[in-house]
């Protein structure tokens, strides 16, 4: 039955800043799901950090992480899809647009270092979109910060209320353990990459076995620890969980797989299944009959002999089969597939059929771009992410002027795929590339001659931020317009952009035209 394959399926990506635990929680998430049965074995997603200033490096591991990037498998009665999300922050659009395709997340935060710059602006976007959260406090082996500081800051930088489902027993050398307050149990730590910890079944903390299995000094620490959680946070309530309104927290060590079976399964408990998703028609329900869709990420292939790509579409609703005829919302056509994949305990298969919560990659020669929706003929525009403004713009120019063709349809066809945002000044016509890092720019560069023959030269541009610009005085916007001429552009949807090249600018113009709405995203 639809509905059952629905309830059984929990498709979440994890999350976190570079060197938290992410690779290494995901790792031990398929140990438990026997989707893969050595530690070690996950060939990461992650950009090592020596690789920053190697491309070429940088290239093969991004061509590795096709079959990382979605890892599905079973767990008890559960169907487990784990989305992964690049590691390096220059990739952090990737990131965004796999949020789109999940239906909660998991966010690692190293004990020692707390919340860092990445988690805080990915939380952004979960926050944005409602997205139920769960925290693993990581690295609990070594030594880091106060757990009630911890959580301070997590509610405060991450602006989520937070309620801990288990607590630590001391922590780095003297770490003992984590007392389980979900399921009322003590866990005992003994470092190991590849067991899993013994599990002491208790019915109070009160129990004098307490003190004997930790000692009493960190007994009646944990005593009065707990004591002083059940007084400050409420109970957990797991629809505020669900509204994305309160984050359960789990501490543990993802190295020493202690702490990650408890967290797996809280999670496939009350974590959500796949939910309805809002169209510009109409809010989609999973169980609908009919066959709905989108794509949410295109991975190029980056042999330049083969130019194809994967597509990945998230099922939204219904049964997705191999070989039927689909419709393509934009281009208006029927399609079939005859060769999806499914990635199920690190193997890439074809499959006959797919289910709301799968993801299902499509082999595509330029068919795709993000965003596009597939459905049964019903005309459905499923909603991306809004684009956020870039952190850095470049003019893009031809360095060979024998290539332009090339160049055009190479940089239309990376900007389909995601790689950067591109907006066309009005001024001039001079086309400028905006992304959150210095790689997005090499890797456009790199592809752009490999894949297209083209070449590019990079210019700079000193830019603070791109403005999408809106108001409901006809006459203003256009004033607007004529007295900032030289910095308006146009995005990939014809949408008006104002791009300010101070943060003094931009506050002028805010003041000078009331009547005029900035946005810092594409969508409002
Ligand atoms: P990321 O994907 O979030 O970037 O992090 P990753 O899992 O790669 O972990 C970053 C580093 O932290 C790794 O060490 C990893 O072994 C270590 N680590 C992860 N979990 C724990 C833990 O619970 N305790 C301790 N002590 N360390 C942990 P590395 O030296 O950078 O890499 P590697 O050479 O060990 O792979």
């Amino acid at each position: 039955m639809l509905q059952d394959e629905i309830n059984r399926r929990r498709t979440f990506a994890i999350i976190s800043h570079p060197d938290a635990g992410k690779t290494t929680l995901t790792e031990k998430l398929l140990l438990f799901g026997g989707a893969i049965h050595v530690a070690g074995a996950v060939k990461s997603n992650k950009i090592k950090k020596t690789a920053t200033s190697d491309w070429m490096e940088i290239e093969k591991q991004r061509g590795i992480s096709v079959a990382t990037s979605v890892m599905g498998f079973n767990y008890g009665d559960y169907k487990i899809n784990i989305l992964d999300t690049p590691g390096h922050q220059d990739f952090a659009e990737d990131t965004f647009r796999t949020l789109t395709a999940v239906d909660s997340v998991i966010i690692v935060v190293d004990v020692a270092k707390g919340v860092e710059t990445q988690t805080r602006r990915l939380m952004e976007v979960c926050r944005m979109r409602n997205t139920p959260v769960i925290i693993f406090v990581n690295k609990l082996d070594r030594e880091g910060r106060d757990p009630f500081d911890i959580l301070d800051e997590l509610e405060q930088e991450l602006k989520i209320s937070v309620r801990p489902l288990s607590w630590p027993i001391n922590i780095g050398a003297k770490f003992k353990g984590v007392y389980n307050i979900y399921e009322q149990g003590l866990d005992l730590f003994t470092p190991s990459k590849q067991t899993i910890s013994e599990r002491v079944e208790i019915a109070d903390v009160a129990d004098p076995q307490v003190d004997e299995l930790v000692g009493e000094t960190d007994a009646a620490k944990l005593r009065e620890d707990l004591e002083l959680i059940e007084g400050v946070y409420p109970e957990f309530d797991r629809e505020a969980y669900l509204r994305g309104e309160v984050a359960p927290v789990f501490f543990g060590s993802a190295l020493n797989t202690f702490g990650v079976k408890e967290l797996l399964d809280c999670f496939v408990e009350i974590a959500p299944c796949p939910q309805p998703i809002m169209a510009q028609e109409r809010e989609v329900k999973p169980g609908e009959d009919q066959f709905t869709g989108f794509v949410f990420k295109i991975h190029a292939n980056m042999d330049p002999n083969h130019r194809s790509c994967i597509a990945f579409v998230k099922v939204c609703s219904g049964k997705f089969e191999r070989n039927a005829p689909y419709s393509h919302m934009r281009l208006g056509k029927q399609l079939r597939f005859a060769a999806p994949t499914a990635f199920m305990a690190q193997k890439k298969n074809i499959v006959d059929e797919a289910f709301p919560g799968d993801i299902v990659g499509i082999p595509d020669n330029g068919n795709f771009k993000i965003g596009d929706t597939l459905t049964q003929g019903e005309q459905l525009h499923f909603k991306g992410l809004p684009s956020f403004s870039p952190e850095m713009f470049k003019y893009i120019e031809n360095a060979d002027p024998m290539k332009a063709k090339q160049l055009d349809k190479g940089i239309r066809q990376l900007m389909d795929e995601g790689v950067a945002q591109m907006f066309t000044n009005q001024f001039n016509g001079r086309k400028i590339i905006g992304t959150v890092g210095q790689l997005q720019f090499e890797v456009i560069q790199y592809r752009l001659l490999h894949e297209y023959g083209a070449q590019c030269r990079w210019e700079p541009i000193s830019l603070y931020k791109a403005c999408w610009i809106e108001s409901d005085d006809e006459k203003e916007l256009e004033a607007f317009k004529r007295r900032k001429h030289q910095f308006m552009a146009t995005d990939k949807d014809g949408r008006d952009v104002f791009l300010a090249d101070s943060g003094y600018v931009l506050q002028m113009a805010q003041s000078d035209f009331p009547a005029i709405r900035f946005h810092f995203a594409s969508e409002f």
